[in-house]
């Protein structure tokens, strides 16, 4: 009995420590571009470069050459935020995303994290990206 209340309360414990990380995270506009960083570095810089401007390790073997992130041309003097999210995400009506030339980020994100995280990464990737212009 004693070591089943013990258990319990680790994981109260447990549970909040992980529920305020994620709340100051989210709430703090840096937490959500560290947050963009590290999964930009996780599925991105392999062919747009750890630096976004397009020359990864793999951008050489790519028929296509990846695009440098950090010039994304400005629609009426600002940041596309929309198409970039979409483009990321394979819903945007960017070629390339129908094709192999990019992977499609939306479904292998849904498909691996469920529909609320892959919305959050995508938001986080566009955010970080957004922050990287030059
Ligand atoms: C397999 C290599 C590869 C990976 C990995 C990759 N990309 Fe790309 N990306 C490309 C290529 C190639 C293009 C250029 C397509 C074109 O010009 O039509 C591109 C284009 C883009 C564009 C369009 C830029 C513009 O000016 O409109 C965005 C945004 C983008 N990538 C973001 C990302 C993000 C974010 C990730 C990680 C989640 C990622 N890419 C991972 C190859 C890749």
């Amino acid at each position: 009995m004693l070591r089943r209340l013990f258990t319990i309360a680790i994981l109260v414990v447990g549970v909040s420590i992980v529920g305020y990380n994620f709340t100051a995270s989210a709430s703090q506009g840096k937490g959500r571009n560290a947050e963009g960083k590290k999964l930009f570095m996780q599925y991105c810089a392999s062919c747009h470069g750890a630096d976004a401007k397009g020359t990864g390790p793999a951008a050489p073997t790519l028929k296509m050459a990846p695009r440098n992130l950090t010039k994304i041309d400005k629609v009426d003097g600002k940041f596309p935020f929309t198409r970039v999210q979409e483009t990321i995400s394979g819903e945007g009506i960017i070629p390339a995303h129908g094709s192999s030339a990019m992977p499609v980020w939306g479904t292998y994100l849904r498909r691996n994290k469920g529909e609320n995280f892959a919305k959050l990464d995508l938001y986080n990737l566009t955010k970080y990206i957004e922050s990287i212009q030059q």
